[in-house]
């Protein structure tokens, strides 16, 4: 657990806190992990691992990555990093970005990636928004945000990551025609993130009819927690928009 300490001690000593002051809220830990997990975040983690400096500066995703890429995406809160993974793998010529701070679910992500090849995957082991207020203007493609915590209560509404100044935020690193995914099995969490993104004159809902947004797309494999919610009888929203 030493290697996971040191992670989650630098990231608390302040090098990628977060700089607004929405603290992060979610849970960083679970049940404890098993060797074969702990040895991946030991051995794995370091090569893709993306460190945020103290400075206050713009980073270049580009940057991330030794070889040159077709363009970036990003990926926010992949859980168990299944979708993560497979995108990756479908994609050869994207550089791909995770950002999750759960590090149960940013072990899972390494034993899905194949150690043995270079990888076109990045990890940002904690909270996104940092990172987000770090990226420069167009930098991104794509960017999925998949069955985000829905923060239930509304004393808790200001901890959903889908926020007035989120979509604004990714307004301004999506490229031209990128393309935001959101999905969400939370009617209440649907409504709100449809309020702020139809709001936007800078987004369009690519939905033409309830089906399409009730359909997952083809290149868009199930998560975890997708899976969970359909068998829990829920029925979950994709909701995918053009970036204007
Ligand atoms: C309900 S889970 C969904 C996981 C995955 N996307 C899926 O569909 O299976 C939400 C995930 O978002 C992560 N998360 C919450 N807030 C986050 C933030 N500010 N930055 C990055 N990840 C975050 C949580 O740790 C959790 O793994």
């Amino acid at each position: 657990m030493i290697a996971v300490k040191q992670t989650m001690n630098a990231i608390d000593d302040g090098i990628s806190k977060p700089s607004n002051r929405i603290q992060f809220r979610g849970r960083r830990y679970g049940r404890k992990l098993r060797s074969r997990m702990r040895d991946l975040i030991y051995e794995r983690l370091p090569k893709h691992e993306i460190y945020l400096d103290k400075t206050e500066g713009q980073v270049d995703p580009a940057s991330f990555f030794e070889t040159q890429m077709r363009a970036h995406w990003l990926e926010i809160g992949f859980g168990g990093g299944e979708h993560l993974a497979w995108q990756a793998k479908h994609n050869c010529d994207i550089g791909f970005i995770g950002c999750e701070p759960f590090v149960n679910g940013v072990a899972s992500l390494l034993r899905h990636l194949d150690g043995d090849r270079p990888s076109n995957v990045r990890i940002f082991p904690d909270d996104a928004r940092p990172l987000l207020d770090r990226l420069p203007v167009g930098c991104l493609e794509r960017i999925f945000v998949l069955f985000p915590d829905p923060w239930p209560k509304r004393r808790h509404a200001n901890r959903r990551i889908i926020q007035w100044e989120t979509v604004e935020t990714f307004y301004r690193i999506l490229v031209p025609g990128g393309e935001l995914r959101l999905a969400t099995d939370d009617p209440r969490y649907q409504a709100w993130i449809l309020t702020r993104m139809t709001a936007h004159v800078g987004f369009r809902w690519l939905a033409r009819c309830a089906r399409d947004w009730h359909a997952r797309p083809l290149d868009w494999p199930q998560t975890r927690y997708e899976a969970k919610a359909i068998s829990a009888g829920r029925r979950p929203a994709f909701l995918c928009f053009e970036r204007l």
